[in-house]
């Protein structure tokens, strides 16, 4: 047997900073360059590529994967089992459902490095369920986007976008709507007992 990586032994890199009071859960792995800013909860197997930036009050759930170089806001929840490709923005704010499919690469393997170009995910947007973004995309601020959506063009602010390909349903003009949702986001994570 060969071991891949000392990473084996040594699941979170030692030069990883952290906050205060984060959590972490089993199994988790960091690599280096990775920031963790205060009150973040990380559960159970998530793998952090190098240079994973979170900002404060995030959440993590389980078994997601960063690929790196990705910077994400403060009060931002990543549901479980999520795939978050190298190079992505998530701005303060945002909402990631479960089972997210992200990529950075058009020509699916043939292409140049230098092509690569992965998506943005804007202020307060929120992502539903087994969604997937193409490579590029920018998902607008306050948008919402339906469960099992693919998403092929960028997502309009403040619109809900439905569908395979996603097309825009209608706007989500209520302002008052997207201010509770940030009271409701902000400083919460999960409980302990039910990460
Ligand atoms: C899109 C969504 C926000 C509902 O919006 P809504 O305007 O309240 O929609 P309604 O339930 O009134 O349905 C309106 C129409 O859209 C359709 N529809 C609802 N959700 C849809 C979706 N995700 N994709 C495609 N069509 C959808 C409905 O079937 C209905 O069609 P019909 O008029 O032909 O019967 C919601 O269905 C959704 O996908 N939410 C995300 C849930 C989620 O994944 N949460 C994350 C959990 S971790």
């Amino acid at each position: 047997m060969q071991r891949f990586s000392r990473l084996v032994e040594d699941m979170i890199h030692p030069g990883v900073k952290f906050g205060k009071g984060v959590r972490l859960g089993l199994g988790v792995i960091i690599e280096e360059g990775c920031e963790i800013g205060n009150d973040c909860m990380i559960t159970h197997y998530v793998v952090m590529r190098p240079r994973v930036k979170l900002g404060d009050r995030c959440v993590v759930a389980p078994m997601t994967f960063f690929e790196g170089d990705t910077v994400v806001g403060n009060d931002v929840r990543v549901g479980p089992q999520s795939h978050l490709t190298r190079g992505m923005v998530i701005e303060d704010g945002v909402f990631i459902g479960l089972t997210l499919s992200t990529s950075n690469d058009m020509t699916a393997g043939r292409g140049h490095k230098d092509e690569l170009k992965a998506p943005i995910i804007k202020k307060g947007a929120r992502i539903g369920g087994n969604v997937t973004l193409l490579p590029g995309v920018v998902v607008g601020e306050y948008s919402l986007v339906g469960a099992h959506a693919l998403v092929t063009r960028d997502v309009p602010p403040y619109a809900l976008v439905c569908g395979v390909p996603a097309r825009v349903v209608r706007y989500l003009d209520d302002e008052s709507m997207m201010e509770k949702y940030e009271e409701s986001i902000r400083g919460k994570g999960y409980e302990t007992d039910r990460s």
